[in-house]
């Protein structure tokens, strides 16, 4: 599948932007602050609907204006047409005409890997970057994941909200519990099920692209170790004295080794890149595999980072992208373009908010 058309008003700095992608290698070509990360931005939106910069709504919007469009038409099998408007007044979001009533139907429908610089944080930064990570898979590959997270979330609201009480009403606290058990047990067995199936995915994609024979290996660590119902109630002490719940899915992590060690406490600045690469590779190989069909990469900055050797392992995902009727953006600014990828490229050249064709 790939993304045939894109349409932007009023997001970021683009006022207005209508332009035809065909399948393959595209190159986002221009200076600092031009506007070529907002248009990965925005092709991420469509399909996550976040952004991928951890920003709000609002922020998307472009100065001065009170709402922002994005729409795309997705050609595959069949042809899929999906439109988004945002103001704050008002959300719509449209799937083939039709107003999308659950997100289960329509995440999935785009599939989308970004490689940046931030993922970096996937490996040094807090385990919430690491769940979402596994999250976002799950969204990107089971309907049912997101109404689940989406009840484990209300759950776990209303049971904090309880708990910062003096009294706590037990009896509510009880249905709460439930709740969330139910929830919560159903996103750990799925998040257990995943892990095994990424890890070699990663450990291969690591190997590929580093200089040395790391054995990685990701494990998922979840704050449950047997059952949520039973280990929840244990934990009802602690819980008085920190007023919130402190164990489930919203506490737990994905721990990554390398040779059995940490990796976020004894890796290499450049063992942290590689394995934050590799991360993303197996996130787009997972779904490949799954599907069948390459999700759309979009891969700001990270090429001209990284040296000719990584650059090389990350090629065979590159070129399966690009044969197999996928497709990649990436953007670079004039200085830091790696030759060898432009051969087949399409190059656009961005500039204050417009896109043009580049010789
Ligand atoms: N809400 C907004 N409304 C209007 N312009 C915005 C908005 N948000 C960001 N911009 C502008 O968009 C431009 C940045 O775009 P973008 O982040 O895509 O740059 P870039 O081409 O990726 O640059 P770099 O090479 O530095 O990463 C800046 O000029 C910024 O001022
Ligand atoms: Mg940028």
């Amino acid at each position: 599948m790939h993304l045939a058309h894109l349409k932007l008003r009023d997001f970021r700095n683009y006022a207005r932007l209508d332009v035809d992608f065909a399948p393959g290698f595209h190159v986002l070509l221009g200076d600092n602050a031009q506007g070529k990360t907002n248009i990965l931005e925005a092709i991420y939106l469509l399909a996550t609907l976040r952004s991928f910069r951890g920003v709000k709504s609002a922020q998307m919007l472009r100065h001065g204006q009170s709402g922002y469009f994005a729409g795309a038409t997705l050609v595959g099998q069949g042809e899929r047409d999906i439109r988004m408007y945002w103001s704050a007044a008002e959300r719509k979001l449209s799937l083939d005409q039709q107003p999308v009533r659950r997100l289960a139907d329509y995440l999935g429908v785009l599939r989308v890997v970004v490689f940046c610089t931030e993922d970096l944080l996937l490996v040094k930064g807090p385990a919430g970057g690491r769940r979402r990570f596994l999250d976002l898979l799950l969204t990107q590959t089971f309907p049912g994941y997101l109404p689940l997270l989406q009840r484990y979330a209300a759950a776990l609201r209303a049971r904090n909200t309880l708990l910062k009480q003096r009294t706590p009403d037990e009896a509510a606290l009880d249905s709460f519990s439930a709740e969330l058990v139910k929830a919560g047990t159903e996103i750990i067995r799925l998040r257990h099920e995943l892990t095994p199936k990424l890890s070699p995915l990663a450990r291969l994609a690591y190997r590929r692209v580093s200089h040395d024979a790391e054995e990685l290996r990701l494990a998922y660590a979840p704050t449950v170790k047997g059952d949520f119902a039973v280990e929840l109630a244990q934990s009802r002490a602690r819980e008085r004295t920190f007023r919130s719940t402190i164990i489930g899915p919203h506490r737990d992590d994905l721990t990554l080794q390398l040779n059995d060690r940490s990796a976020a406490q004894y890796g290499s600045e450049g063992q942290k890149r590689t394995l934050a690469l590799a991360l993303k590779i197996a996130q787009a190989e997972y779904l490949t595999g799954l599907h069948g069909s390459p999700p759309i990469l979009l891969i700001d900055d990270v090429m001209g980072e990284l040296d000719a050797r990584r650059r090389a392992g990350f090629m065979p995902l590159l070129n399966r992208s690009d044969q197999g009727r996928g497709q990649v953006f990436m953007t670079c600014t004039t200085e830091n373009w790696p030759p060898e990828l432009m051969r087949d490229a399409r190059r656009w050249q961005v500039r204050a908010g417009q896109l043009a064709p580049a010789a």
